[in-house]
Parts: structure tokens; C-alpha cells; sequence
């Protein structure tokens, strides 16, 4: 399988909280030398605890990290994150809490057409629209609601519904069904394998919940302290975990990760 994304020691910092003595901000490391291929159709999940930097290394892929270095590769584009407006399109991302990443005056048609209209296709409006709503199992009678009447599960199918109405080839998923109960979690997991086999778009997946992606991914990244301290597949990880972080994480109770994402990382948004 041809790598659709590959990242090459990449490390990724935030500006440090105290600038220093002589009045220039210093920066944090957060990403120590990440290096992963991301293949076509593959889902790749990326676990471990809250801080480990999940979400940064997701940010830093599309830009939403100030500073990074390394090698980022689409396909067979090596790109600058900070000048990826021409890879928007290609490489979505997905966050936590679809309340904050969804307009409130939006119905979910608004929503979609919105999408649609600028990114066209050969496809009529009317049909992509239909399209979408029934690859992601919106039902019809959702089409007129606006976020407030609609379910945690329904928000956030609006959102996969928003980003695929671009045609990804990565869809970065942050955390996507750490919000939802557990029954609904199993229903956007399905989801999202049947768009990766169905369209061969490859999942980037992250949660601290290891026992969320058990059934679901094929690849397994597990990252601490900004490291990645083992991958595997999920035979070789889950039933042989080699380092001792790993089997801490499959041993813990999993908890529930109250962060809050209030990015909105809109298709069309200018970098
Ligand atoms: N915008 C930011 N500015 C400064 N530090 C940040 C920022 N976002 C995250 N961090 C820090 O980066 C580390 C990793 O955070 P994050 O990537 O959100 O981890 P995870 O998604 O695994 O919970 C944490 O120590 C966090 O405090
Ligand atoms: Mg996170």
C-alpha cells in the first residue's frame, strides 16, 4: 500500500508560558521526533494518556501547531504545514465536541450546501447532499435542525458529513467519540470503517481510551510524553504489549477525558 502521509522527525513546540529573562519567548517541545507512514485506506490510531500530545500532533499535520520541524510528506509532496492552503482539502480534521465545531445558526443543510457550493463537483448540489447524509446515516427529517435539536452522535456525523463533502484522502479524527456514550461510540467507529474500506480515505485516530480502537484500527501508535513509545498492529500491541507505559494504558481503567476543542477548522478557512 502507497503511503498517503508520512511524517519524518518531527518535532512540534508551543511558545513557553514565561517569556524568558531577556524578553523573548522561548518555546516548549511537545513533539519529540515523530516519524509513522499513513497508508491508503489504512486506520491508524493514536493512543495514550491526556497531555501525551495527541492533539498536537494532529494540529501540527494541518498547520494548527505555531512551530514544527521535520518532514511532511502527502503522497509524494513534501509540504510546509504553515503553507498547506492547496492540501485543505485533502487532509481534514475532526474534533471532540461537534458543538463548538458547528455553527449554531446553521441547519444541518446550511451546513453541508455550504461545503458543497464550494467545493463543486460533476455531481448536482441536491444529490451530494443527499449522498452525504446517507453515507454518514443522518436521517432525512435532520436536514432542517440546527445543532441545539439534534443528538451528541447526530453532531458529530454532521461534522464526518462536513468534512468528507471535500473529498479527503486523511481524515484526522481527535478524539471524535470520547464525548459520546458508549453505544454511540461503536456506531461512529462502524462508520468510520466502512468510509476508510468503502472510499479508502485513511483514519488518523486519536483517543486516550486504548480499548476504543481494540476492534477498529489496523495500526497502533502509542504515544507518551510527546514520544511514541511502541507501534505495532493492534494483534502485536494489545496481546504483546512490549513497553511498560503500554501496559499500564491496557491495564488502567479508562477515563473520561474532559478536555474541551473549540477549533474550528473550516475547509475553506485561509492560512
Ligand atoms: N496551545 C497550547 N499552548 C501551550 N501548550 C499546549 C497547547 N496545547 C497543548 N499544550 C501542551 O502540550 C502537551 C500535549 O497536549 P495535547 O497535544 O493536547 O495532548 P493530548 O491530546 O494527548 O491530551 C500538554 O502538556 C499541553 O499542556
Ligand atoms: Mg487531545
Amino acid at each position: 500500500m502507497p503511503s498517503v502521509l508520512s511524517l519524518q522527525n518531527v518535532s512540534a513546540f508551543y511558545p513557553s508560558s514565561s517569556a524568558s529573562f531577556f524578553g523573548s519567548a522561548g518555546w516548549t517541545q511537545i513533539l519529540k521526533d515523530i516519524n509513522f507512514d499513513l497508508h491508503a485506506g489504512e486506520i491508524l490510531s493514536i493512543v495514550g494518556e491526556s497531555g501525551s500530545g495527541k492533539s498536537t500532533l494532529g494540529k501540527s499535520i494541518v498547520g494548527l501547531v505555531p512551530k514544527i520541524s521535520g518532514s511532511f510528506i502527502f503522497k509524494t509532496e513534501e509540504y510546509h504545514p504553515s503553507n498547506m492552503r492547496h492540501l485543505r482539502q485533502k487532509i481534514q480534521i475532526i474534533f471532540q465536541d461537534p458543538y463548538s465545531s458547528l455553527n449554531p445558526r446553521m441547519s444541518v443543510n446550511e451546513t453541508l450546501n455550504e461545503v458543497i457550493q464550494l467545493y463543486p463537483n460533476a455531481k448536482n448540489p441536491n444529490e451530494r447532499l443527499t449522498a452525504l447524509m446517507d453515507q454518514t446515516e443522518i436521517p432525512k427529517d435532520a436536514a432542517a435542525k440546527y445543532p441545539h435539536e439534534l443528538s451528541g452522535g447526530q453532531r458529530q456525523r454532521v461534522c464526518i458529513a462536513r468534512s468528507l463533502a471535500v473529498e479527503p484522502d486523511v481524515l484526522i479524527c481527535d478524539e471524535i467519540v470520547s464525548a459520546l456514550d458508549v453505544s454511540v461510540q461503536a456506531k461512529i467507529l462502524n462508520l468510520m470503517k466502512d468510509l476508510s474500506e468503502q472510499k479508502s480515505i485513511s483514519i488518523l485516530f486519536t483517543t486516550h481510551d486504548l480499548h476504543v480502537v481494540e476492534s477498529f484500527t489496523d495500526t497502533v501508535l502509542v504515544m507518551n510524553g510527546g514520544h511514541i513509545v511502541e507501534s505495532g498492529t493492534v494483534e502485536q500491541v494489545f496481546q504483546n504489549p512490549k513497553h511498560e507505559y503500554t501496559q499500564i494504558l491496557l491495564g488502567s481503567i479508562p477515563g473520561k477525558n474532559h478536555q474541551k476543542e473549540d477549533e474550528i477548522l473550516m475547509p475553506s478557512s485561509s492560512s
